[in-house]
């Protein structure tokens, strides 16, 4: 399949981000296992389906239960060979041994919201759409962003929203909010943020807010690492491990475990003879980040700040 079918695929309105990439990344075989970690609307799925088969298998983990309809839906005339699972990728390791899935030849992040959940009005991750402040990827989750917003106090909201948003202008939106409480609406929300920045730059100045409260409820950057941990168990020799990311915390996070376990040996430098006895687990693939060609960032825009590492299990 070219890359123009694959982007118009009418059966999902979420576009696969670097798709060529991330399967070239995977190096997908006749006859492979792989594993989806986020699964989405099942675009990446699709093409790893299509390209491993026959033969080939994939295990699908979603923690929404509506991208695993949409992504059941999607990927039927693949059906034997896929097992979907409704769960965090933060227990990969246990899912994929209840299975009997293991080793795999590959494993693929495409962290982050599809445009399934950005766009529907109940989820409350836009700030272009009113929704409750929900943004919670699994309904089972306790913590929504409300809960956040509304309980927490001007000191931490401001820590998480520089922490996780890297927005400069912090505790201006922090002391805001708080005078504002109780904020139970997107909109209402991006509004407060309005009129605390002030001044619309490139970005919509509720961007990085709402991607920190998005980062907060769904605890993404510790679950990303105890994901990334499990799939080098995972991996068998050779095995491709694929991350693309959509902002730098993220992009930090792939990057430095990427290059620990390349250098096995976690010594402090003052060290002069390793202790710690570890062998290098990850051969590195991409030295720098891969991103997407303009022709991709035309046609999808969400796809602009993308970033692929790949790394090999040795
Ligand atoms: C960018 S979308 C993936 C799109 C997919 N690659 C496609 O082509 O349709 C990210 C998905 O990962 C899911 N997700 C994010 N964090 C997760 C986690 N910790 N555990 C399980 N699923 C997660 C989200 O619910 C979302 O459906």
């Amino acid at each position: 399949m070219n890359t123009l079918t694959r982007l118009t695929n009418p059966t999902s309105n979420h576009i696969p981000v670097m798709l060529n990439e991330a399967i070239e990344g995977l190096n997908v075989q006749r006859g492979g296992r792989y594993v989806d970690c986020t699964l989405g609307g099942g675009g990446h799925a699709a093409s790893i389906l299509e390209e491993s088969s026959p033969g080939g298998q994939l295990l699908g983990i979603d923690a929404d239960p509506a991208a695993i309809s949409a992504a059941r839906e999607r990927l039927r005339e693949y059906r034997r060979d896929l097992i979907l699972v409704n769960d965090n990728f933060k227990k990969v390791e246990r899912i994929c041994t209840a299975y009997g899935f293991r080793p795999v030849h590959g494993i693929l992040f495409d962290l982050g919201m599809s445009s399934l959940q950005l766009e529907d009005s109940s989820r409350g991750f836009s700030f272009q759409r009113d929704a409750p402040l929900d943004m919670r990827f699994s309904p089972d989750q306790k913590l929504t962003a409300a809960d956040v917003v509304n309980t927490f106090s001007e000191r931490e909201l401001a820590d998480l929203i520089f922490q996780y948003g890297e927005e400069p202008r912090s505790r201006v939106i922090a002391r805001h909010i708080v005078r504002k409480r109780p904020v139970v609406s997107t909109l209402q929300l991006a509004k407060i943020i309005e009129r605390a920045v002030g001044e619309r730059g490139r970005i919509h100045p509720a961007t990085r807010t709402f991607q920190a409260l998005r980062i907060a409820v769904n605890e993404e950057l510790d679950n990303l690492k105890l994901a990334l941990e499990q799939s080098v168990n995972l991996l068998g020799f050779g095995g491709r491990l694929v991350v693309i990311s959509f902002h730098s915390l993220e992009d930090r996070v792939v990057k430095v475990f990427m290059q620990q376990q390349a250098r096995g040996c976690i010594c402090p430098p003052d060290i002069p003879e390793c202790v710690c006895g570890r062998a290098p687990t990850l051969r590195v693939i991409t030295r720098k980040p891969v991103t997407p060609g303009e022709a991709e960032v035309e046609a999808n825009p969400r796809s602009r700040s993308a970033k692929m590492r790949v790394a090999e299990r040795v």
